[in-house]
């Protein structure tokens, strides 16, 4: 109403984040059911999308077990999304190259866990991730992903 009478008109553009996921979490449902859950890989997927849905975001939801691909991706980014959530599994913990690509594009990063690698073995405790992340969200499951979108939901401005 106040729109019409001043003669301006708001486009909203819904927020674009590419979600990203490393190497064996396509496993998931398979893959150590008693720490990463019973839950499969599409079943994240469809949980990461009814959340985004809910959110009123866009999300573009990837995997790859390569690493190089992961930079790719990062690098494609440039332009095409606002925000990256990525869960580079055990590429945190090794992935320089990761790294550099999420700070070549310096688009808001958000690093997810579905558990606490810090609780887990010592050299999980090492993110490279976390070097160019503003939040890490872990140790909850699938959660994890949704307190990363609801926190870049929440904080863009
Ligand atoms: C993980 C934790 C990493 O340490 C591990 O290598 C993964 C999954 C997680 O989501 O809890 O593959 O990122």
């Amino acid at each position: 109403m106040a729109a019409a009478a001043t003669g301006l008109t708001w486009i909203l553009e819904a927020m674009k984040i590419l979600v990203l996921n490393g190497p064996n979490l396509n496993m998931l449902g398979v893959r150590e059911p008693a720490i990463y859950g019973k839950r499969t890989y599409s079943d994240l997927v469809g949980f990461i999308q009814r959340e985004a849905g809910a959110l009123g975001v866009d999300v573009c939801v990837r995997q790859s077990n390569c690493e190089g691909e992961l930079v790719s991706w990062i690098q494609s980014a440039l332009g095409e999304f606002d925000a990256i959530v990525i869960n580079a599994a055990a590429y945190t913990h090794t992935s320089v190259a990761i790294l550099d690509a999420l700070k070549a594009v310096a688009l808001r990063t958000v690093e997810v866990h579905l558990s606490d690698p810090s609780a887990r073995e010592e050299f999980r405790s090492r993110s490279y991730v976390s070097l160019a992340a503003e939040a890490v969200f872990k140790g909850r499951g699938f959660d994890s992903y949704a307190d990363a979108l609801r926190h870049l939901a929440k904080v863009e401005v």
